[in-house]
């Protein structure tokens, strides 16, 4: 099968109903993803399909087929947003923090002046250390608000 991971066109030859999780992690070598809940619950596995954000620890890998995947190595570590991660000094232990991202960059694609509201609607990814308040913040100021 098909797909654009982080703008490269990429061949998978895996079981259409392994995790896209697993693909990206095991067969490709993407480790910034995270495996955290596996049941869709916790965020850490979030990234973008056609700029949406997914669970892939959830998603079948054929979902993807013909789409375009975004990872966290994607953002290339220089978007506005993880330069601001890196001011407001966001990450604690780190291990939600790809799936924050994520889903940040997200929110900002669609909304690039949110709302406290949208932040709360939009983040609804765990964080066990309690970043919250500091995503909040580094969400802003990537915005300029
Ligand atoms: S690992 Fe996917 S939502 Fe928790
Ligand atoms: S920074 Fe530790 S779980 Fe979020």
């Amino acid at each position: 099968m098909q797909f654009k991971i982080n703008g490269k066109a990429v061949e998978l030859d895996v079981e259409t109903d392994m995790p896209l999780l697993w693909a990206l992690r095991d067969e490709l070598g993407l480790t910034g993803t995270k495996y955290g809940c596996g049941v869709a619950q916790c965020g850490a596995c979030t990234v973008l399909l056609d700029g949406e954000p997914v669970r892939s620890c959830t998603l079948p890998v054929s979902a993807a087929i013909g789409r375009k995947v975004t990872t966290i190595e994607g953002l290339g570590g220089k978007s506005a947003l993880q330069k601001a991660w890196i001011e407001k000094q966001v990450p604690q232990c780190g291990y939600c923090q790809s799936g924050m991202l994520m889903a940040a960059t997200a929110l900002l694609a669609r909304k690039p002046r949110p709302t406290d509201a949208d932040i709360d609607a939009s983040i609804t990814n765990l964080c066990r250390c309690g970043t919250y308040p500091r995503i909040k913040s580094a969400i802003k100021a990537a915005a300029k608000l």
